[in-house]
């Protein structure tokens, strides 16, 4: 039985080792991912993974980064041009989407409505149809105008789920990190997984 369709898009904002995460996690599950990359995504994914990440190589990539079970899913690749892709519209099945890492400028994009592109556009998709939209802005420090952006699309009803790993897992890799961050965005789509240690609640000495 299929796992179902998500839509999934990486943007300009650096983090692109927790979207390469995420990604192997949803085909690991069987899922249909619908990607969509912006022009400043596909040069963060060379920027920060090199060449073999690129976009083009992106399969090949994730199974050789984390194995064969990626080839469990499909993976579509839409055009960020293409304002009449399948997750451009609400009639598509797509039950939810995540947007990882965000950047500020498609941040504002889609808290106000702009649908400039098909990030943009399929995010205010999820958000009209009342379906999960999962957003993981990056940046530091933050500007007036990205906080409020941030409370515009809370209150239109997306999950903020800032790209911020956290230490007590203490880590010991960069990939330590990634797993954190993807483990916060699956339970944010509704996924289980063990790619951190729950919290116990037990404080050592
Ligand atoms: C290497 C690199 C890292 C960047 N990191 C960030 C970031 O962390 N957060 C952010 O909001 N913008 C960042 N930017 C700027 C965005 O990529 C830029 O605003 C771009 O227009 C975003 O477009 P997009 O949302 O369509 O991808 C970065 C740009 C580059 C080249």
């Amino acid at each position: 039985m299929s796992a179902g369709k998500i839509a999934f898009a990486i943007t300009g904002a650096s983090g692109a080792l927790y979207a390469v995460k995420t990604l192997a996690e949803l085909l690991a599950r069987g899922v249909h991912v619908e990607l969509v990359v912006s022009d400043y995504g596909r040069r963060l994914l060379r920027d920060e993974l090199g060449d073999e990440a690129s976009l083009e190589k992106l399969m090949p990539y994730l199974s050789a980064k984390y194995g064969e079970t990626v080839n469990a899913g499909v993976l579509t690749v839409h055009s960020n041009r293409d304002l009449g892709a399948t997750i451009a519209s609400g009639s598509h099945n797509c039950s939810a989407m995540a947007i990882v890492p965000c950047s500020m400028k498609t941040l504002a994009g889609i808290a106000h409505g702009l649908s400039r592109n098909l990030v943009e556009r399929s995010a205010d998709v999820m958000l009209k149809e009342h379906r999960r939209l999962v957003i993981v802005p990056r940046e530091t420090p933050m500007s007036l105008p990205a906080l409020k952006n941030m409370v515009l699309c809370a209150e239109a009803g997306a999950m903020v789920v800032p790209a911020m790993p956290a230490f007590y897992q203490q880590p010991k890799s960069l990939d330590d990190l990634a797993d954190f961050m993807a483990g916060k965005i699956l339970s944010a789509l509704g996924f289980e997984h063990d790619l951190y240690p729950a919290w116990t609640g037990k404080v050592d000495g």
